[in-house]
This record gives C-alpha cells, structure tokens and sequence, in this order.
C-alpha cells in the first residue's frame, strides 16, 4: 500500500492519522504520496481507518497526541486536549505573572499540569482530577515525560488541598443539560465526568469561584477556560467574589474562550 492509497480514501482524519504514524507533515504526504508504507505502518492506519469508521475518534484510535510541546497518551479514561487550550497554557507561561506554585483542577489526561510543568520548570504543579482514571493517566504521562515539578492528587475541587498557589487554572466541564443531550455522537466517546457542567453548565466555574480565594496568594491569578457563551455570567461571579483585573480572551476562531482574574 501506497501513501496515495490514503490519500485517495479523502478522509482527513486518515491522512492526519498517517502524517502522526510516519512522522511527516500533510505536505510530505502529498508530496510523497508513492512512498510504499512499511508493513507496520499499513497496519497501523487500517486498524484507525476501522476505529475512525466506528466513530471513535482519531486522537483516542491513534493512542496519543501532541500538545503544545509534549506528546501525550489520550485514550477513554480522560478528555482529549483540546488545540484552544493550547493558547490559555502559552499565555500563562509568556505571562509575567507569579508562579511557583499552580493547581490545575480537572487535570484529565494531564495537558495543562504537564505542559506548564515542561515549560515552567522553577514552578512546582499540582493537578487534581475526581477520577480514578484520569489520574492514572495523568501519572502515565508524567512518568513517560520524565517531570518531577508535577504531581497529581485525587480531590473533589478543592477537598483534599491545604494549600495556597500563585495560579489556579481549571477547564473544568461546561457543557450545559440542553447542549449535551445535542451532542455530536462522537463527543458521547469521552468522559461524561469531563464534558457536562450541570443544567446551566457553570456548576464548577460556581463552585471554584466561591473557594478560590481560600486557596490564592495575594495578588493570585484564578484562570478559566470557558465556552463560547459563558463569559458574562462568569465574569459576574468573579465580581462578586472581590476579584479584580479581569482579562477576557478569545480563540482563534472570536470565540470568547478565556478568562483571567486576579485575587482582589
Ligand atoms: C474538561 S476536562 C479537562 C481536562 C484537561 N484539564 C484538559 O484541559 O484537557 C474536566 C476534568 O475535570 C474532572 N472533574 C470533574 N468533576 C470534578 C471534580 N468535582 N473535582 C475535580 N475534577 C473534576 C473530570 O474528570 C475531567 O478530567
């Protein structure tokens, strides 16, 4: 079989897929698209091309997936990363801000808590995650990355911490009652745990906002990933708790995405 056997099949995710398992990018492809894959890679992509098939999606039929700058396991047991929250992690690591100490809560596969702690490599980070599988996977990958600035506790939110950080960074699930039931069926693949925020979807951002002072230092920075359309009855939460010098971001697509806000 030939890369221009993939090619022909115009599946995007196949080729992507391929460009993952030969390790080239989606122009080598085409422009070496009478390369002879080797019988392992042949494999390999007939297995994701059967998974891709059967609605799973291509980063959990892969095993793995790049993030920001480290390559994670992603399989069921927690969300996959998700390309926005790429920009939330840069921006936290380019920021002057103070941070030694940062807790991710709802670690899931582990994204957020390993990329700062590659790129932050003075900080100490704590992830925390609700699930047994999460947190597994969380280790999985710090084992593989090789990072000793991170570690990963089991805690509803804030239960099982004692102590204060600079940041606390938290995507936490947001997906309202009436939006998870209209779901795209491939979403149905990944943690419900990680994707529904109870009938409003700001149960987690309620929760975390109500505590966050307990657990910042001053001048301490609470940061959240939001969706598209939660920017405004957050940032009234976060007034209405004291905090100050809210920032609001948006993703590459206008999408307000982010918020920043500084313990007042
Ligand atoms: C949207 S996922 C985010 C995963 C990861 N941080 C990322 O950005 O790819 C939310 C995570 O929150 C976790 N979670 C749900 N309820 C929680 C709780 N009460 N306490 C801590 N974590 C929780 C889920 O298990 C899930 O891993």
């Amino acid at each position: 079989m030939k890369v221009k056997d993939i090619i022909n099949k115009a599946n995007d995710d196949l080729i992507i897929g391929l460009s993952y398992l030969m390790d080239k990018s989606k122009s080598y492809l085409y422009l070496n698209s009478h390369e002879e894959l080797t019988s392992d890679i042949e494999e390999k992509i007939l297995s994701i091309e059967e998974d891709l098939n059967n609605g799973i999606p291509l980063q959990y039929a892969l095993g793995y997936w790049e993030f920001l700058n480290i390559s994670l396991i992603v399989d069921k047991r927690a969300l996959i990363p998700r390309f926005e929250t790429e920009i939330i992690v840069d921006y936290i690591i380019k920021s002057d801000f103070k941070k030694d100490k940062i807790l991710d809560i709802g670690a899931g596969s582990g994204a957020i808590s390993l990329s700062l702690s590659k790129n932050l490599p003075q900080s100490q980070v704590l992830g925390v995650d609700i699930s047994d599988e999460a947190l597994s996977l969380c280790n999985e990958n710090k084992n593989n990355l090789n990072l000793t600035n991170v570690n990963f506790i089991k805690s509803d939110l804030f239960d099982n911490i004692s102590d204060k950080f600079d940041i606390i960074v938290s995507n936490p699930p947001y997906i309202n009652e009436k939006d998870y039931l209209a779901l795209d069926k491939k979403l149905y693949h990944e943690p419900k745990l990680a994707l529904y925020g109870g009938k409003d979807g700001l149960y987690f951002y309620k929760k975390i906002i109500d505590q966050a002072n307990d657990y910042l230092n001053d001048q301490g920075h609470l940061i959240f990933e939001i969706g598209y359309d939660q920017k405004d009855p957050i940032n009234e939460l976060l007034v209405k708790s004291d905090f100050k010098n809210i920032i609001n971001l948006k993703d590459f697509n206008g999408f307000d995405r982010f918020i920043i806000a500084q313990k007042g």
